[in-house]
């Protein structure tokens, strides 16, 4: 039986309220064994350093949830800024993920101020909103380098370690676009890169299982961060969003929230059974 402790001020959302799993989690009346703790475990978090992105909402609520989290991203600033919001046992970073010598910069620091990485979030991305028959070579190349090279990179940078400790967790952020060929912005380079995170992903599950590590991705739709606005424009996103919230089933898009809930579920022990799977986080947008 696990006595929790009062609601951390990380855990608590912009308007003060707790938010999802943690809410529950961390009420002073929950008496209950807790298999979301994540007390002991040391989290890298890529493509953390935005102020209302997912990287952000993971790193929050799996500090809330008792790891120490590393916030990298290439914007050095955010992931500083957003790991101070954080506390004590967060630190921000530079990491570009498309340089393995960044990465293992990064890896480096991480180890020495909080410990051996045992929960690799590969979320650092970025989309185009392109026309495949507009697309350059060069957009393809760097839409690929981060979003798939990009999380390979990652990888190898911590799975030696994950590999002789016998323990360790990978999650991936696919895209709804990885399943059905596109997501809101419907285009090539950008499902291409989805599509391969889900076969890096489960290649990673079939290699890695006997060495104790787990390796399930994220697939999200629409997710209301400032990716879609800063990469379309304020006006598109207020479309994408207005249309998504027309047909998808639960009739709303997904907060950054909704995509942590998911990536706790599968860090905990709660998904030590679990591997190789797609999380679809989506709404009912899409089923297979
Ligand atoms: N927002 C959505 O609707 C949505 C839907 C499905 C999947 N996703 C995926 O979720 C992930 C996070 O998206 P988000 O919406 O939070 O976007 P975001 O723009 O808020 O965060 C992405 C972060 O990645 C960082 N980044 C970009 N290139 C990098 C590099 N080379 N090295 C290190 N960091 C880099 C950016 O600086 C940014 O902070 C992405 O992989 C995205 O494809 C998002």
């Amino acid at each position: 039986m696990v006595q929790l402790a009062t609601t951390p001020a990380s855990a608590v959302g912009r308007g003060g309220e707790a938010t999802g799993i943690i809410s529950a989690m961390t009420s002073p009346a929950t008496q209950v064994s807790n298999p979301f703790r994540l007390a002991g475990r040391v989290a890298l978090v890529t493509g953390a350093g935005s102020p209302d992105g997912i990287g952000r909402a993971i790193a929050r609520l799996f500090a809330a949830a008792g790891a120490a989290v590393a916030l990298v991203d290439q914007d050095a600033a955010g992931a500083e800024a957003n790991a101070a919001a954080i506390g004590d046992r967060a630190l921000g970073a530079f990491a570009d993920v498309t340089r393995p010598d960044s990465v293992a910069e990064a890896v480096t620091l991480i180890e020495q101020r909080l410990g051996p990485v045992d929960i690799l979030l590969n979320n650092a991305g970025i989309t185009r909103s392109t026309p495949l028959w507009e697309t350059s070579l060069e957009e393809f190349d760097t839409v690929l380098a981060i979003n798939l090279r990009g999380g390979f990179v990652c990888l190898q940078a911590v799975l030696p370690g994950m590999m002789r400790r016998g323990y360790g967790r990978i999650i991936w952020l696919s895209s709804i676009a990885g399943k059905q060929g596109g997501g809101v912005f419907g285009t090539a380079h950008y499902a291409a890169s989805k599509a391969g995170v889900i076969g890096l992903c489960q290649s990673a599950a079939r290699q890695l299982g006997p060495y104790g590590i787990t390796s399930n991705a994220i697939a999200p739709g629409l997710v209301l961060t400032g990716l879609l606005p800063r990469t379309g424009g304020a006006e598109m996103a207020d479309r994408l969003r207005q249309d998504v919230e027309r047909t998808v089933p639960l009739r709303r898009a997904a907060t950054a929230e909704d995509v942590a809930n998911a990536a706790l579920f599968l860090a905990s022990e709660a998904a030590s059974y679990v591997t190789g799977e797609i999380v679809d986080v989506n709404g009912g947008a899409y089923f297979d």
